[in-house]
């Protein structure tokens, strides 16, 4: 793997992140990115949707094309060399990620195909063993479809009831509920780390603490955090902990949910088929251990080693860089918007995520990302799976500019040349 940058070592304090930041050479990691380099309509394209897929570097693209050419075979049945080293590097991979969050072991790592996944996984499995009827699940207005819909299905099943704890105005939960809506009747409180349309950093560890205070269990949606920020679970305190690859320069197909042992030990397997077996008869078959017992058939492999390389990738930038590189294109992003005619930018003032959404009064938020892509701009336009949020909000859509530490300044001073366009277009 190439590193051509620095980075300060021992960085324990959010508060020094700048001087980190500074150090790294993020012109020289934007080569790493092949496809960066492309036109898109006879422009140069500038890549604005990270929040929905990142783009992958060279050593991860390399690390799979390796596997392929020189590992590939099936993992844990085979006595020969290949699916030895397929084994060796497919369990490397889950300690890489349990080193990568702080899990106590990399048996509580366990593969799944993303964050959506990961969470139908606890609903089903952990939610169909314990949840009772008349037991609430507690929720946020500003959840993804995949951290709702799950949670909607098995309510159903069991008669649940689900319960939300509101956005406010500026893009934050209204915690100041919490004292009403966190009572013992919740059995489990699920929400994001990051809002994938507000930008919004929520309390984690302060959520979950609460939470536990009443014994609920909890589940934090990481996809958009844990490629963009330290994620660590001995300092977040949750039980369940869901992220995607594909937003942190892995592969897609490959995810992960962590959790906690005795969470894990305690759940029936959700998913039956080979490789979660100890043994079967043709009545009844008898289950492996965590973290097997959840990953019936042939996993991703090589999104496994992907994601390994991935975080290799992140770690030698380093994620308070990485944080501090791509909080300062968020903000610069929502104040130079500020710019823009009868515009309106959502999301919190202070701290936020690597992501900024809008709305121009003079076009549909697709209109608007439509003209944009003219210009080799790619960004999102929609409801970003976020429906019940919008609608907080009274729009029917935003469009989203979201952003990765190859992303620059000029990028987004390119991007107002572009909207300023669009208001003279649809005006
Ligand atoms: C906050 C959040 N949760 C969950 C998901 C779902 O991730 P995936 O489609 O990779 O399962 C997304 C994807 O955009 C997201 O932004």
């Amino acid at each position: 793997m190439r590193i051509h940058w620095r980075v300060v070592g021992g960085i324990a304090d959010y508060g020094v992140h700048k001087a980190v930041s500074s150090q790294v050479d993020w012109r020289v990691i934007r080569e790493d990115f092949p496809i960066l380099r492309q036109q898109v309509r006879g422009h140069d394209l500038i890549y604005f949707d990270s929040a929905a897929s990142s783009q992958k570097p060279g050593p991860v693209i390399d690390a799979l094309r390796n596997f392929y050419e020189r590992d590939n075979a099936n993992v844990h049945r085979g006595l020969h060399a290949l699916s030895g080293r397929a084994t060796e590097a497919y369990e490397r991979a889950r300690q890489r990620v349990a080193d990568y969050i702080g899990a106590a072991s990399p048996d509580e790592v366990i593969f799944t195909r993303g964050t959506t996944e990961s969470i139908n996984l606890v609903a089903q499995s952990w939610g169909g063993r314990f949840l009772r009827e008349g037991d609430v699940i507690l929720l946020t207005v500003m959840e993804h479809h995949s951290n709702l819909v799950p949670w909607q299905l098995l309510a159903e099943r069991k008669g649940a009831r689900l319960r939300f704890l509101p956005v406010l105005d500026d893009g934050t939960l209204d915690v100041d509920q919490l004292s009403n809506l966190l009572t013992p009747e919740v059995k489990l409180f699920a929400f994001t780390h990051i809002s994938n349309s507000l930008g919004t950093i929520n309390p984690v560890a302060d959520l979950c603490a609460k939470a536990r205070a009443l014994g609920a269990v909890t589940l934090v949606d990481a996809a958009q955090s844990a490629g963009h920020m330290p994620v660590d679970l001995q300092k977040l305190g949750c039980d369940f902990l869901a992220f995607s690859g594909h937003k942190m320069c892995a592969p897609t197909g490959i995810g992960v949910l962590y959790g906690r042992a005795e969470l894990l030990d305690s759940m029936p397997p959700w998913h039956g088929g080979g490789e979660m077996i100890v043994s079967v008869t043709l009545e009844k078959s008898t289950f492996k251990k965590p973290p097997h017992r959840f990953e019936g058939g042939t996993p991703n492999i090589a999104g496994a080693v992907g994601l390994a390389a991935a975080i290799d990738y992140i770690e030698g930038i380093g994620r308070l860089s990485i944080f501090e590189h791509d909080r300062q294109l968020a903000h610069y992003a929502a104040d130079r918007l500020t710019e823009l005619p009868r515009t309106r930018v959502f999301g919190p003032k202070g701290e936020r995520g690597a992501l900024v959404g809008f709305v121009m009064d003079a076009a549909h938020p697709h209109d608007l990302t439509t003209f944009a892509d003219q210009y080799g701009l790619a960004m999102r336009g929609g409801h970003h799976c976020n429906q019940p949020l919008m609608r907080r909000f009274g729009v029917s859509g935003t469009t989203r500019a979201s952003f990765y530490f190859y992303n620059t300044m000029e990028e987004i001073d390119q991007m107002m040349e572009i909207l300023q366009r669009a208001v003279r277009f649809f005006s």
